[in-house]
């Protein structure tokens, strides 16, 4: 198990634009050392707010070490917490989603409010103090319709990125949509290979035959120099969709943990369908017209999404153990949208159950080499691999900076 000072001196010493150590992606001290500093530290993409519409429904997650539960209040509010019971610690909330009037804990019925309040505690002696036993809260925010949580006692800014994605999500009306489907696989792999697996599109012509139908390869579509780089048909695009109201340039986090832009599809498709036209008759919130191309948002360490016209594709990403990893995707359509009338859900889902298996094989095949003796950092391609090599600089700088002994106690 790598110690803290072990992993700083791997990071260290690591090459520029290459592939990282094969400890860094196999080592349980690592996993944690990501956990503690990552994952226990960072905003994370948790639901979709459309997932919990009404008062009483909650949904659950886990990360790492920590069940969570988040809410919807009588208020209409969104809270987070740990999913804890401050009795004698029983997990509350077993289930993924559900609906209740109150938080009623299995083993001996303590029971909460959804603003995490002690309502009840039975037969408890005098000198107990209910309002001193209601549920840690977690940080909790919605931006424009997806949730995200974080663990940590002061948790990052979020007000810039909470700014950009009610401008950029306003128009594709999450808080009108509801969940059509829901998958979860277990990639066996290390979260970091998902994630840059997910950055690049490389990839994409060898192994994503249906997604290729609709979503090009040209690295050039997402490259991260800016506007100015984009070439003519990105530009005509961004001019179409920001005249009927969508915003779409690119718009990126200073230091790149995270990034929105608009691009368009193959050809003019609509959708990621095996026929590339919609796959709902509906179109979600305001959105002008069909061929308005992919809304991409990406936000280290545990999201990537894409929103279209007619529906809308959330991901997210928990490391479960050094070679293990959940993928989360849910399938957002419009809340009126019903099923066999206004969509097909073998149609809607298709190409991304597709697509993540491929992505799941991939990422399972590249953690068994990365486990060989025989692994060694490989060199990325700058052309195609811009943002793995971004994704990477962005973890490494973030877990230096973090493993690196505080100002204050270095020698002088
Ligand atoms: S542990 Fe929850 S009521 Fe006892
Ligand atoms: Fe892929």
């Amino acid at each position: 198990m790598l110690s803290q000072q072990d992993m700083l001196a791997r990071l260290n010493a690591r090459r520029p634009n290459y592939s990282l150590d094969h400890d860094l992606y196999c080592d349980p001290g690592v996993l944690q050392h990501d956990l503690d500093n990552i994952f226990y530290k960072e905003w994370l993409f948790a639901i979709p707010a459309c997932e919990i519409p009404k008062t009483g429904n909650f949904a659950t997650l886990q990360v790492g070490a920590y069940p969570l539960v988040i809410t919807r209040g009588a208020d209409g509010m969104i809270r987070a917490f740990h999913n804890v019971c401050r009795h004698r610690g029983q997990r509350l909330c077993a289930k993924p989603t559900g609906s209740t009037p109150k938080l009623v804990c299995p083993y001996h019925q303590w029971t909460y409010d959804l603003d995490g309040k002690l309502l009840y505690a039975r037969d408890m002696q005098e000198g107990f103090d209910p309002s001193q036993h209601g549920l840690k809260k977690v940080h909790c925010v919605d931006l424009g319709g997806m949730v995200f949580i974080c663990l940590a006692e002061v948790p990052p800014p979020i007000a810039d990125l909470a700014k950009v994605m009610s401008n950029y999500l306003a128009p594709s009306g999450l808080k009108k949509a509801k969940v059509a489907h829901s998958s979860t696989i277990v990639e066996n792999g290390n979260w970091k290979l998902v994630i840059e697996n997910n950055r690049e599109c490389y990839h994409c012509g060898g192994s994503h035959p249906s997604l290729c139908r609709t979503y090009s390869d040209n690295p050039r579509m997402t490259a991260m120099e800016g506007p100015d780089s984009a070439s003519p048909d990105i530009l005509e695009h961004w001019k179409r969709c920001e005249a009927a109201g969508l915003p779409s340039r690119f718009i990126n986090h200073p230091k790149m943990q995270w990034r929105l832009a608009r691009i368009p599809l193959l050809n003019n498709a609509e959708s990621y369908t095996m026929n590339t036209k919609a796959a709902v008759s509906k179109r979600m919130g305001d959105m002008p017209f069909n061929d308005a191309g992919s809304l991409l948002f990406f936000h280290y360490p545990n999201t990537w999404n894409h929103f279209l016209a007619d529906h809308a594709i959330v991901f997210r990403v928990l490391p479960l153990s050094p070679t293990e990893t959940e993928v989360t995707t849910k399938w957002l359509v419009p809340e009126d949208a019903v099923e066999g009338v206004d969509y097909d859900l073998q149609n809607l889902t298709e190409v991304w159950y597709n697509t993540n298996d491929e992505d799941r094989q991939v990422v399972e095949e590249n953690q068994k080499g990365i486990l060989s003796p025989a692994y060694e950092p490989g060199p990325y391609s700058t052309i195609q691999e811009e943002g793995v090599i971004q994704f990477v600089d962005w973890y490494c700088e973030t877990m230096q900076d973090r493993l690196a002994p505080r100002p204050a106690m270095a020698a002088e």
